[in-house]
Formats: C-alpha cells, structure tokens, sequence
C-alpha cells in the first residue's frame, strides 16, 4: 500500500504575527510545515505551540541569502511568503534595509520556489499599493501612483510575480493584505500596529494618540479571513485564479474615531475605568492614505472566498487574547 505523503508547505517570516498564525492553521490542517525566518521582527514565543509538532520545522535563515532560500524550499510543495519589513514609517526611515529584504529578498524566494518547482508561490502582498488612487472601493486592477518606500517594494513583488509566471511558468497568487489584525499582533516598538498598541495603551489606562482627526478609515482584516484567503489561494484548482491578485480584506471600513470607540467598549468589560481614558490627536503621519476599502468580489467569484469575521467580530475575540496573553 502506498503511504500517501504530506503535503509540504513552506512559510517564510513564520515567526511573525501573520506567519505563525499561518503555521498554526496549517499544522491543524495536517500539512507538514516549515518556517523560514530570521527573528527580525518575529518572536520565538509566536512558535511555542509549533515547535512541539512533530511536524514542524524551523529554519533560521534569511531571505537575503539566496543559499538560505534553495535550502528552504527543497521538496516543498506550497510557499506562503509573507517575510518582510513592514511598516510605512520603517521605510521612510531606512529605504535600503527594507528594498534589500521586501524586494531582493523577494526575488530570491521568488528564484528558488521557481528553479525548485513548487507548486505554487502564494506571497503577502499590500492595500499600499493602491498608493494615491482615490477611487473606492479599491479593485485590483485600478491603482495609483506609490506613496512610500513600502508601497513600491510591494508593488514591485507584483510585477516581478507576474514576470515569473510569464517567464518561468510558476503559479503565482499575490494577496493584497488591508490592516491585519489579531492574535500575536505585536503590540510593541516603534512601528506597530495601530490597533495592538492602542488596545496595550487602553490597558494601561495611557491615553493613546490617534494620528490625525480620526477620521481616516480603513478597511480592517481579521487574521482568520486572511488564512482562509491563504488556504484558498492554496487550494483552489481553478486555472483562471491563479498568476494574478486579490484584495484581501473583510470589505467594509471604519475611522479611526470608531475603531477606539469598540476598543474602549469591548476592553471596559475587563476593566471600567477604560471606558474614561482620554484620547489625544496629533498630526497626520507621511504616507498615509486617508480612506482604504476594498471590493472583495473577484475573491468571492474566483476562490469562493467568505470572510467570517467583521471589524466587531474580530476584536472581540483579539481582545479576549490579548487581555489573558498581556496583561500585566
Ligand atoms: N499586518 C498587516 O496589516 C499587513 C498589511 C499588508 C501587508 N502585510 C505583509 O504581510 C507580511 C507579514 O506581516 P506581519 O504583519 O505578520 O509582520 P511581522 O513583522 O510580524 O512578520 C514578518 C516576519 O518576517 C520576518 N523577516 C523579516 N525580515 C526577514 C529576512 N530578511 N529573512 C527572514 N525573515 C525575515 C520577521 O522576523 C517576521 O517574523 C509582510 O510581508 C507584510 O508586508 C501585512
């Protein structure tokens, strides 16, 4: 009797916030999976539940080094590469660092799944593409000119995607990410996220400062409508929705000014006195882009793609995380 093999798939940046929810999912889902990651920004406390499977590898490597990346994707069957440096201020602050990782890092994870032959390179790809276009809701194949460093690397990953397939026949599926958010979203340094470091703030009874008037919105994404997006991405049969990208997101958007409201709502449930925690404004940050909403409709028409969880479904269930995981 033959034994049938699991299926391999490799997640670069796996010890990151998206990245090891990633690997969590897909361990559950019996896949034999790998990490590949250089604990830039990730955190070895992300991969505690993993690395007690026997299932699962971790490579510590970078994706600079194109020997670290021939060595990662060997017999892999799906790569997930979501390693990178995020973060729009980061870039602005150190374009190179983040051209060398998002972009030559990109290529080479690009080079080696190609020149290995996986089956499929699915990558994190960016709402900052969609850079000063102002038309809304955004649709794929409507962008605008780049707003920051950050915004070209992700939308040069695109085209180099694209090439690839083009060129080299890899299959390829770019997923546009807006605002993630979720469990092991880190809530510290200097370039986190709004919503981890609002609800620490909140927490602590520290008033956070929102950039701007508050009315810039956005289109929020829990972390388990991104799996689902990366399980259908690699899984999906269908040769019309492959070599091309999809908005990933819930589809529908909130300010800032609301988003601090549903903090401050759902977080006084542990803690009253959060309810009457000042909030401070200050001036708007370079490079942001004042509203984001995406159309969903070619996820749902082509990956048959149905998020499960709203801005309020999603927080509920982080907060729930975040207060059991970090408070003091
Ligand atoms: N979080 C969001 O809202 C969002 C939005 C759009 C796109 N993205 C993209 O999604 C991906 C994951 O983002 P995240 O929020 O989980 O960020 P994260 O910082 O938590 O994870 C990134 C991971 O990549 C690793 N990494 C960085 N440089 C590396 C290198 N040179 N070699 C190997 N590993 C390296 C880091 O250590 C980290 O574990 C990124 O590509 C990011 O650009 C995220």
């Amino acid at each position: 009797m033959e034994i049938q093999r699991k299926l391999k798939v490799l997640i670069t940046g796996g010890a990151g916030f998206i990245g090891s929810n990633l690997c969590e999912h897909f361990l559950s889902k019996g896949y034999s999976v790998i990490c590949l990651d250089n604990f830039a920004t990730g955190h070895r406390h992300n991969l505690a539940a993993c690395v007690q499977n026997e299932n699962f590898r971790l490579i510590e490597g970078d994706i600079r080094n194109l020997d670290d990346c021939r060595n990662a994707v060997e017999g892999v069957d799906y790569v997930l590469h979501q390693a990178a440096l995020g973060s729009v201020p980061r870039s602005i602050k150190d374009p190179i660092t983040t051209n060398d990782v998002n972009v030559s890092g990109f290529l080479n994870m690009l080079t080696a799944s190609s020149d290995a032959k996986v089956k499929r390179f699915v990558y994190a790809a960016s709402s900052s593409t969609y850079g000063d276009s102002e038309g809304l809701p955004k649709v794929e194949d409507v962008i605008g000119k780049p707003l920051s460093p950050y915004a070209i690397t992700k939308y040069v990953n695109e085209l180099y995607a694209e090439i690839f397939s083009r060129t080299y026949g890899i299959e390829t599926i770019g997923l546009r990410y807006f605002n993630v958010f979720g469990r092991k979203q880190d809530p510290n340094g200097a370039y986190a996220a709004v919503i981890p470091k609002f609800v620490m703030q909140l927490m602590n009874l520290e008033s956070p400062i929102i950039n701007g008037d508050g009315n810039y919105s956005r289109d929020f994404t829990y972390i388990d409508n991104v799996i689902q997006m990366n399980e259908l991405a690699i899984t999906a049969t269908n040769k019309s929705a492959v070599n091309t990208v999809y908005n990933t997101a819930f589809g529908d958007r909130n300010t800032l000014n609301n988003l601090i409201n549903y903090l401050k709502k759902y977080l006084s449930k542990y803690d009253s006195r959060i309810a009457d925690v000042l909030i401070e404004y200050g001036p708007n940050r370079m490079g942001d882009i004042p509203h984001s909403l995406a159309s969903i409709e070619k996820a749902k028409l082509l990956l048959e793609y149905n998020p499960k969880f709203s801005l309020e479904q999603g927080l509920q269930e982080a907060i729930d995380w975040y207060w059991v995981n970090l408070k003091k």
